[in-house]
């Protein structure tokens, strides 16, 4: 098997770094627009068999060393009894945010093999599926990531609800991400039962946050999702340069990065000791492949090929992506990189 990710998770030594790519499985595949007409995003979801169709798409097309199961990070919410909608113009929303004490209190907990039995039966048929191709990884948004959501209702500019319920009324704000933490440790397991090899944690509006905030309210819950998970487990945020010896302390065999702290700085911060994921702008890649080329190439340049890297994007694929660049993109990583 391909289990470059799994050792470069490890700094196992590696003849290349393994690449994937964060939403790889998305709008700008024309393979995947085919599955959409179908169907909407959270039927594909729910429906294992389309679910494992997307998820091997880019294995398939782009040759990337690691598949990632098809699915959200908002289920989680969902399966707790929040009603989740998916606008193609708006994106995720929330029916019913959570704003009053007996919404927070309605929260059901979450028993994986009940309310996301769907997403382990995917992960059981994609590994079949895959035959060992490349690993497959799992994932989960991370409590602080996933708070924000429920009680913002979507997409947000400041989270300042979120962020308001941390500083007055920090009680019921760590009584929700204490359950979140809950659940998403629970889930995270289930998937490594159903075959996830790897897993990981997006954290992705970890970076609103005042590094203060971060330790004191949020830290703790990722680290309780982080500790004792059986394979090896990549911590992802978004804008995190300030925090980034933070969430090393919450836990994670690799740390991810997006494009905003240069790789070797961000490797520095992290320490040596540590993996670590990213970091080219998803942004170039819609630009033209010379430019694609270049910041690949700085990317890999400030790597070293140190053991211990995982090439990626910064943030997930964006919808506007030639499919040529990112074929080339994994073709230059491997080419580059053989040793
Ligand atoms: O990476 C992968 O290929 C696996 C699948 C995956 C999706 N969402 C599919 C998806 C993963 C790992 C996610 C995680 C996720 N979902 C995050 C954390 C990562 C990040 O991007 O910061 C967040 C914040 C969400 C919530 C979410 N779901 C948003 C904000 C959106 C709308 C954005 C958009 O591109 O339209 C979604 C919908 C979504 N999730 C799509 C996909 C492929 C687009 C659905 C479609 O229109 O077909």
């Amino acid at each position: 098997m391909n289990d470059l990710l799994l050792r470069a998770c490890r700094r196992e030594a590696v003849e290349r770094p393994p690449v994937w790519m964060m939403r790889q499985a998305g709008r700008y595949l024309p393979e995947y627009r085919k599955v959409r007409e179908r169907a909407d995003f959270l039927t594909m979801v729910g429906t294992p068999e389309l679910a494992v169709e997307v998820t091997l798409q880019p294995v398939d097309i782009l040759g990337v060393d690691a598949a990632i199961i098809f699915s959200d990070i908002l289920v989680v919410p969902q399966a707790m009894g929040m009603r989740l909608s998916v606008d193609d113009s708006t994106g995720p929303r929330f029916h019913q945010p959570l704003r009053t004490p007996a919404e927070f209190a309605g929260l059901r907990p979450l028993v994986p093999e009940e309310g996301l039995g769907y997403v382990l039966e995917a992960i059981r048929l994609a590994r079949r599926e895959l035959e060992d191709r490349v690993p497959l990884i799992g994932f989960a948004g991370a409590p602080w990531t996933l708070a924000s959501y429920m009680i913002e209702g979507g997409g947000s500019k400041n989270f300042a609800l979120a962020k308001r319920l941390l500083v007055e009324d920090p009680g019921r704000a760590h009584g929700l991400l204490s359950r979140l933490a809950k659940a998403v440790g629970t889930f995270l397991k289930a998937q490594v039962a159903a075959g996830a090899q790897a897993v990981q944690l997006f954290d992705s509006w970890a970076g609103s946050l005042a590094p203060s905030d971060y330790e004191r309210s949020v830290r703790p819950w990722s680290a309780r999702v982080l500790a004792d998970l059986p394979v090896p487990s990549i911590h992802f945020g978004v804008g995190t340069g300030e925090l980034l010896t933070s969430m090393r302390d919450a836990g994670g065999d690799a740390i991810g990065v997006d494009w905003r702290v240069p790789l070797d700085r961000a490797w520095e911060r992290i320490g040596a000791d540590r993996a670590i994921q990213g970091n080219l702008d998803p942004s170039v890649c819609v630009a033209s492949w010379d430019a694609v080329e270049r910041a690949a190439t700085e990317v890999l340049g400030r790597a070293e090929m140190r053991d211990g890297h995982v090439f990626n994007l910064g943030h997930g694929v964006l919808p506007y992506t030639p499919v040529e660049n990112l074929q080339r993109l994994v073709d230059l990583v491997h080419e580059r990189t053989a040793r």
